[in-house]
């Protein structure tokens, strides 16, 4: 049969290399066409089209409320902004928790209106059969362990996870139980750098960290958080490349004075 050489984009092989490979993997959120056709373009490894879409897109002040609905509109645009990342999208609270073939059909419709590759779901061992069957179907599954923003309510706010004995080992046995169920890697947010390392030699999938330290095969940041985009916000662990909501702020202002000035348009920006 004569197949279509896809795209250039990674795969979720390439990814799984990059750790045999001891080769540190990258990855963004992103939410719309633009910003990923400049995040892509810098050879970023994954793009993930995150529920924090719900914080940083829409206003509100969790991950809870955005819809299937409204995370396939946002992996629509970045499939299209993006030609060599591989795009991982996550699953929406609500889109997985009621039964398997509901998330099963979440799933589906995701992987088939927006061309993703991959999607992601927050939870351990109970999610274990349910992504067996994904991948079984060709889903390729990001696993999300430690602090899982949809369980913000249950774990009453966004404080470090796993600090204790206990629950150290209780997520290192949801790890292994995620990848013996066929996750391709894992996230593994807010968690001690120790255990991220642990956790990272004893699998042999890649571990993408956030708040997890340096030991992890990849890292992953909110991009509006790295851009500086919103100077309310400062985060211990999101190291701020550059101050984007000040150059804005400068540039709108500059705007404003050139329009109320009437130097602008000049003559070179006329017809
Ligand atoms: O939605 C998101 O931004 C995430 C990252 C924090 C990993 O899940």
């Amino acid at each position: 049969m004569g197949y279509i050489s896809a795209t250039k984009r990674k795969s979720i092989l390439d990814i799984k290399k990059k750790k045999e490979k001891h080769d540190k993997i990258s990855m963004l959120t992103c939410y719309d066409y633009t910003m990923a056709k400049i995040i892509d373009g810098a050879q970023i490894d994954i793009l993930l089209v995150g529920d924090s879409a719900s914080n940083v897109f829409s206003g509100n002040t969790d991950t809870l409320p955005i819809s299937l609905d409204e995370i396939i509109y946002h992996a629509k645009a970045v499939v299209k902004g993006s030609s060599q990342a591989l795009v991982v999208v996550d699953m929406p609270f609500g889109s997985y928790q009621v039964s398997e073939e509901k998330t099963i059909e979440a799933a589906i419709r995701i992987i088939k209106e927006t061309g993703a590759n991959a999607i992601k779901l927050e939870g351990g061992a109970e999610y274990a059969s349910v992504i067996k069957k994904l991948v079984g179907i060709g889903i390729p599954v990001m696993g999300h362990l430690g602090l899982t923003p949809q369980s913000v309510h249950q774990m009453g706010g966004y404080q470090v996870q796993a600090k204790e004995d206990a629950t150290a080992n209780e997520l290192i046995s949801d790890a292994i139980a995620l990848e013996a169920a066929g996750c391709f890697s894992l996230v593994v947010e807010k968690i001690p750098a120790d255990l991220a390392g642990k956790l990272t030699d004893q699998l042999g999938i890649p571990t993408l960290g956030i708040g997890a330290g340096v030991q992890c095969d990849g890292q992953v940041l909110v991009v509006n958080d790295m851009l500086g985009m919103n100077p309310a916000i400062k985060l211990k662990f999101a190291r701020e490349y550059v101050n984007l909501s000040t150059t804005i702020d400068l540039a709108v202002k500059q705007y404003i004075q050139d329009v109320q000035a009437g130097t602008f348009p000049g003559l070179h920006e006329s017809y």
